[in-house]
């Protein structure tokens, strides 16, 4: 309203400077008023109405900037309900008897939708997990709660309650928006007949944002058709022994680089490993052309997530991201792991991925230390030929410098974890090591994948040398692996990938 009454006073500003432009803004005054007339009018005069009332609302506001394409009209249809304010006699400021003027404060729309689902997936016979995107300050400030029910299809007069519990995974990163897990545990098994049902999410603000309102959202987060249900898939043995789960895929990537990746991890993980890719915009046409082979052979799922970034969450929501995966596939693989794709899993020569990770099965979660690689320096003998080597076999400077705390990667038994992170999950049921040395590592080779050039800037002879303070030593650990990994590649897929550009 008071921006409203500004813009007037501007207006009867430029009134006195340019007559022309007050013929203008007269039409257009008689515009609106007539906008405001018709409003009165039979329904069918709805659409146009609507345009024109755009004159009268402010500029900026959301109904205003796009009332007639077509997505504005599936946002307005699910956008939350409207704010509690009354839509008849708005409150005014009032001169008490006292002599106090008692100002009024009136709420419209809402910055931050109050959940956003990504998904709602079974945790076994009698839980859940639904996982997606809440209003940050609305947790940090306030406490909003979560309730579950189920509706069984035949009795929905019959709803079970559940207790919910929500984890906030990604420590405090967020934005506007922070991810949020919640767990669903209910007394006793949920759709034990297989007759179908629902489960509801009731998501309430309880405070936060209005002292006054307690709203309560109410989502159907999950249907399960009669026979949909098996529960044999809790119990029995997975699938998969290895499912890599990608955080968020973007900017302009590299085809070279993820197709050197993906035959690498693929031949380490062997036949039973899949692999999901979640693209949030960095998955354009050459990179689809080398995860495509890999696609038809099975071993890749590439899931387009492009939608999140209209919610500004921390880092294309990667945190949201990693959540849906384990929980979406937790029942699919033994193990799964958490890294990104400028990274090289790596097991010394005489184990495999196997016999490591069977010792580590007492574990519910390990982390993985990291080796990072210099990502420009290459060696004097490539000269003339880089271009022909791949990312791995030609970066071979390990960055030595001691005292600096590294980021490390994790893997996780997903059966035994609730919630996770992009570096480790902090809520596990069992145990946790980091004491991994000599066993498992990954070679980190930073900022080689989101550009598409040469990485060889230079060349070096030396074993050892030093760089911006840094000082670097010859590796030729993953160059040598490099000769057998193109051989498989060729193996699996033929020579389809040969004229992929950096
Ligand atoms: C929900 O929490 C319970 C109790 O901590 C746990 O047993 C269950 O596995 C969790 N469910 C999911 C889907 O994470
Ligand atoms: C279940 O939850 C609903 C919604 O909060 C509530 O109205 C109802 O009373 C609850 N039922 C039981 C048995 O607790
Ligand atoms: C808000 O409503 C929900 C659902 O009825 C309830 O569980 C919660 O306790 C309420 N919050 C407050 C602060 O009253
Ligand atoms: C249920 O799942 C198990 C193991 O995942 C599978 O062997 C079985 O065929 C499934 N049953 C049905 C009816 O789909
Ligand atoms: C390394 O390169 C330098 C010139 O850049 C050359 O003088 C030297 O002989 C080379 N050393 C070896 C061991 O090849």
């Amino acid at each position: 309203m008071a921006k409203d009454r500004e813009r007037r006073m501007y207006v009867g500003v430029i009134f006195n400077y340019a007559a022309e432009l007050k013929l203008f803004l007269s039409a257009l005054l008689l515009l609106c008023a007539l906008a405001t007339i018709l409003q009165f009018l039979p329904s069918r005069f709805t659409l146009s109405i609507s345009d024109l009332r755009s004159c009268s609302a402010t500029q900026d506001s959301p109904s205003s900037s796009s009332s007639s394409s077509s997505l504005s009209a599936t946002l307005h249809s699910s956008i939350p309900p409207p704010s509690p304010h009354p839509s008849t006699s708005l409150p005014t400021d009032q001169l008490l008897p006292n002599g106090i003027l008692r100002r009024v404060f009136r709420p419209y729309g809402a910055a931050a939708y109050n959940f956003i689902t990504m998904g709602a997936y079974r945790g076994g016979v009698d839980n859940f997990a639904i996982v997606g995107l809440a209003s940050k300050p609305l947790h940090v400030f306030g406490h909003p709660t979560y309730q579950c029910q189920w509706i069984p299809l035949l009795h929905p007069s019959n709803p079970i309650n559940a207790s919910a519990f929500k984890i906030l995974p990604d420590w405090g990163y967020g934005r506007v928006y922070t991810v949020v897990v919640v767990n669903c545990t209910f007394p006793h098994p949920v759709n034990a007949d297989n007759q179908g049902g629902k489960l509801l999410l009731y998501a309430s603000t309880s405070g936060g944002g209005d002292r006054n309102f307690n709203l309560t959202d109410t989502i159907e987060v999950l249907t399960e058709s009669p026979g949909g249900m098996n529960a044999s898939l809790f119990t029995s043995s997975p699938k998969y022994d290895y499912l890599y789960c990608g955080s968020s895929l973007y900017g302009n990537l590299s085809p070279q680089r993820v197709r050197e990746w993906l035959a690498y991890h693929i031949r380490l993980f062997g036949v039973r490993s899949h692999f999901v890719i979640h693209d949030a915009g960095g998955v354009h046409e050459e990179v689809l052309q080398v995860l495509k082979p890999w696609m038809e052979l099975g071993y890749v799922t590439l899931q387009d997530i492009r939608e999140e970034e209209r919610f500004d969450g921390y880092y294309h929501n990667q945190f949201m991201v990693v959540n849906d995966c384990l929980h979406r596939y937790k029942f699919m693989a033994k193990w799964m792991f958490f890294f990104d794709i400028d990274e090289f899993i790596y097991v010394p020569p005489k184990s495999t991925i196997k016999s490591v990770l069977d010792s580590l099965s007492d574990y519910a979660q390990f982390t993985i230390e990291q080796m990072p690689m210099n990502s420009k320096t290459c060696l004097t003998e490539d000269a003339g030929r880089t271009h022909r080597k791949w990312g791995f076999e030609k970066l071979v400077y390990k960055d030595v410098k001691r005292g600096i705390r590294r980021d490390r990667k994790y893997a996780v038994q997903p059966r035994r974890v609730f919630a996770t992170g992009v570096h480790m999950s902090e809520n596990v049921a069992g145990k946790t090591t980091h004491k991994t040395e000599g066993k498992i590592k990954y070679f980190h080779y930073h900022g080689t994948i989101a550009h598409r050039r040469e990485p060889c800037r230079s060349l070096s002879n030396l074993t050892q040398l030093t760089l911006d303070d840094t000082p670097f030593l010859l590796d030729t650990t993953m160059r040598l692996v490099a000769p057998a990994v193109k051989r498989f590649e060729l193996k699996m897929i033929g020579s389809r990938l040969q004229a992929t550009r950096q």
